[in-house]
């Protein structure tokens, strides 16, 4: 790719095709490297007009480089992307149909909230009267018309992101994109917005680019996740999919929680670890590899072991109630089942059993629950395994 010789006047004839429709977004294996470290690495995606997307993924997997690159502040070193069906390599930032949402707002502070919001127009010499009508409509899809005369330093966090809200619709864009646009706020604001912004972004119908590392958020409000890892897509696929049916042990431990047993995968479908005979539906690994056997704790039971003793039973474990907490709706235990591994059960609060720390337990779990997995080092080994949190 020659992008750094393109012209904006060249990038703009190089529109393909009417195929893509406005709005689409199109990331055709893209790379983008920093010195000797590749930060987005043949990345390819498409995202469909009027389409929620989240890229989900742990801090420096590549989510803010991405969107950077669609936005134009970054340009990538191999691939294209297409915005609407036009290639926007070598295309300005302010010329591209998209705007960008920060984390930190970087308001104007000397400026009141309704001149931030006309900047950018008056910038582009949109006319006066154009200006007062979008800023306007702007204030109001944001939900802050009655804010208009107010500095920055006079409004909440949240207010402050209304109005960087407002400040990048007021552009009319066929795509948002939005960079952990709601760290900062407290949580019960952020539920709050993450409800919000997905009305308006089904009320508006334009295309939501959003990038979270927070896994709640992204199940919450996406029409699909992709799940970044290293800078490439491990997986991309509705909340209900990524879910249910994570394609790795990296996405099954990113997403929700989850128990893993690592083992030897044994005849019948089962994995053979130090601590249970853990045994699952797809029994699609070869007998005699290692394999990561993972089951979510809203799926494994626990009770009082009463018959206490030696137990042969598969999908059981026994161990030692080392903690219990109260999360609300549900009531989570942690129990020790050795010294490397423990073991998080939870239950909804109202059929919680009383359990004491120090009680002898016995979990156990169905084999529909168990999902399997090649072993992954690089999963297991850096914190994506269910941290022992109680
Ligand atoms: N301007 C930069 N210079 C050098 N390295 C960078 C720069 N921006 C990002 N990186 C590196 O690229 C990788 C991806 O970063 P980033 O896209 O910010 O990840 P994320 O947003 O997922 O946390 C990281 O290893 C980061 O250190
Ligand atoms: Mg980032």
């Amino acid at each position: 790719m020659t992008t750094a010789t393109t012209t904006e006047a060249e990038a703009t004839t190089t529109a393909s095709p009417g195929a893509e429709a406005p709005g689409t977004v199109v990331i055709d294996a893209v790379t983008k490297r920093y010195g000797d470290s590749t930060a987005v690495d043949r990345l390819s995606l498409t995202i469909e007009a009027g389409e929620f997307i989240s890229l989900l993924g742990p801090s420096g997997c590549g989510k803010t480089t991405t969107l950077r690159m669609i936005a134009g502040f970054e340009e990538p070193d191999a691939g294209d992307i297409r915005v609407s069906g036009r290639s926007l390599l070598g295309v300005a930032p302010y010329r591209r149909d998209v705007n960008t949402v920060f984390q930190a707002y970087a308001l104007f502070p000397h400026m009141s909230v309704a001149e931030n919001v006309a900047y950018g127009l008056q910038q582009k010499r949109t006319p006066k009267s154009e200006i007062r009508e979008r800023v306007v409509d702007a204030l109001d899809l944001a939900q802050m018309r009655g804010f208009a005369d107010r500095k920055p330093t006079q409004l909440s966090g949240g207010q402050q992101q209304r109005v960087a809200l407002a400040r990048a619709l007021v552009n009319r864009p066929s795509v948002l994109l939005l960079d952990e646009p709601l760290g900062a706020l407290d949580r019960q604001l952020r539920e709050e917005m993450q409800l919000e912004l997905k009305l308006l972004q089904s009320r508006l119908g334009i295309t939501f680019v959003f990038v979270t590392h927070d896994q709640g958020e992204a199940l919450s409000m996406s029409d699909r996740i992709a799940i970044m890892r290293s800078g490439r897509i491990e997986q991309l696929a509705d909340a209900d999919t990524v879910y249910a049916r994570p394609a790795s042990a990296y996405v099954a431990a990113f997403v929700g929680q989850q128990n893993f047993f690592r083992g030897t995968v044994v005849e019948g479908g089962a994995v053979d670890s130090a601590h249970s005979l853990v045994y699952n539906m797809s029994a699609e690994l070869p007998v005699g590899s290692t394999g990561l056997a993972a089951v979510r704790p809203e799926f494994v039971s626990i009770d009082a072991d009463v018959a206490a003793g030696a137990s042969d039973a598969s999908n059981t474990a026994r161990g030692t109630l080392i903690g219990v907490s109260h999360l609300g709706e549900t009531m989570q235990y942690l129990v020790q089942l050795g010294d490397d591994q423990s073991l998080i059960a939870r239950r909804p609060s109202p059929e919680a059993p009383q359990l004491a720390i120090g009680d002898a337990v016995v979990c156990s779990w169905r084999a529909e629950s168990v999902l399997l997995f090649p072993a992954d080092d690089a999963a297991s080994a850096s914190g994506y395994v269910a941290p022992p949190t109680v």
